[in-house]
């Protein structure tokens, strides 16, 4: 499957998450205001990693605007941010964002860091879960759940 990778950093870690995703999946890595519609339409699997900030994630305005792009294709989202994937925070968030990308988008909830606030927490084992999920682990293949790739 042939992935891209869209982020959108401020404070750095969703860089960061974004360069270790691009390295174990040899995935091509693009600033979200550099990527062309052209560009998204050569893909099928996109990975968006973003921060949260103050309630709002801060892809969502490029999702909406490119949602033509991104419909149809295998979508996951790298919510970065200090709140807990199941605090009512993240929930409310996730929750302002297009619906229609929400209803077909994997979301992962990635730990992020205020300069050396939570700095311990953010590292590349986060992406693991992801990075399985984008091989196509969880996919039912011949009536069987793939839980790694071969
Ligand atoms: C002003 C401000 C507001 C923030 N609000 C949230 C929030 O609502 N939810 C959250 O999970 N994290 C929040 N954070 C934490 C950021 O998401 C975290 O710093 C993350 O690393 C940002 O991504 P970046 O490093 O790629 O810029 C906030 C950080 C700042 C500076």
């Amino acid at each position: 499957m042939k992935t891209l990778i869209v982020y959108r950093s401020m404070l750095g870690s969703s860089k960061n998450y974004a360069i270790w995703m691009g390295k174990s999946l040899s995935a091509k890595i693009v600033k979200y205001s550099d990527v062309k519609n052209k560009e998204l339409a050569e893909y099928d699997q996109i990975i968006l990693v973003g921060g949260t900030y103050a309630g709002w994630m801060s892809l969502d305005g490029f999702i909406r605007r490119k949602w033509d792009y991104l419909k149809g294709k295998k979508l996951i989202l790298a919510d970065v941010g200090l709140a807990q994937k199941d605090s009512s925070d993240t929930q409310r968030s996730w929750g302002k964002m297009l619906p229609e990308f929400r209803k077909t988008a994997k979301m992962y909830k990635v730990p992020g860091k205020i300069g050396r606030l939570n700095e311990e927490n953010v590292s590349e084992k986060n992406i693991k879960e992801i990075v399985d999920f984008a091989r196509g682990a969880g996919k039912i293949v011949n009536g069987k759940r793939k839980k790694t790739v071969v």
